[in-house]
């Protein structure tokens, strides 16, 4: 059985009194709830990650939005996967198509960050997904592909393993239009099959493939009832404890 997951991505958002707040309410709302069999990660700034930690204790894992593609050094302003393992945290968000916008993070570029957070331990969500206008042109199905093979493909089946995949359409983020359920379907069902010609179907059926865009307390069931559809990716209504705690409760 594949691991159900459900992490808040927090972007550049809280002070980090404001953060360490919000990580003690999750704390409190997600033991309230009880839910058992769902893993939940709130990924914060790099600057509020050792204090969540401390927040947190172990109910609620933590993990960071980026690390370097280096593994130290000279590379003034960045943080290395091996001092995010050092504060606690277990995961990483790798590829954010926010990066890959703004920052120009060529899937080159995420491959080598995938693998140093491999050799640290920590478990990469390395998120795919198509623009508005590669949905329009129906080439969907070619980007994520492409950003599968490019990004992660180079991993051995072993490694592979250890990768969550955040399916995020980037015209869903942020802007309240959520892929219907079926398009959601459709495409992880497409990406796990991507995965399987690559790695076996034992490989594919026990990757985590979480959707992202737009993921709400009011649409995540209708989302998270899709076979291939294991969990979310969640940025605005993760900055609300009540909202989150409600997703995490929506398998
Ligand atoms: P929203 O949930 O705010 O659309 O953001 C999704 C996302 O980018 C999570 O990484």
């Amino acid at each position: 059985m594949r691991k159900k997951i459900v992490a808040g991505n927090w972007k550049m958002n809280k002070t980090l009194q404001e953060g360490v707040q919000l990580a003690s309410e999750v704390k409190e709302s997600v033991a309230k709830a009880a839910v058992k069999d769902v893993t939940v990660i709130v990924c914060t700034p790099f600057i509020h990650l050792t204090e969540v930690k401390k927040t947190l204790g172990n109910g609620v894992a933590l993990g960071a939005q980026n690390c370097a593609a280096e593994p130290k050094g000279a590379f003034t302003g960045e943080v290395s996967a091996e001092m995010v393992k050092s504060t606690g945290a277990t995961y990483v968000i790798i590829g954010h198509s926010e990066r890959r916008a703004y920052y120009g993070e060529t899937d080159a570029i995420l491959n080598k960050k995938v693998n140093l957070a491999l050799e640290q331990g920590l478990t990469p969500i390395f998120c795919i997904g198509e623009v508005l206008q590669e949905r329009e042109a129906n080439i969907h199905f070619d980007v994520v592909k492409k950003q599968l093979s490019e990004g992660l493909f180079s991993l051995s089946a072993e490694q592979f393993s250890n990768v969550v995949i955040a399916y995020e359409p980037v015209w869903a983020i942020g802007t309240g239009k959520t892929a219907t359920s079926e398009q959601a379907q459709e495409i992880h069902k497409y990406i796990r099959g991507v995965i399987a010609a690559k790695y076996g179907n034992a490989v594919a059926d026990g990757i985590t493939i979480l959707y992202g865009g737009s993921c709400n307390a009011q649409n995540a069931k209708e989302l998270f009832a899709n076979p291939d559809v294991d969990g979310g990716l969640i940025g605005g209504a993760s900055l609300k404890a009540a909202d989150f705690t409600t997703i995490v409760t929506s398998f």
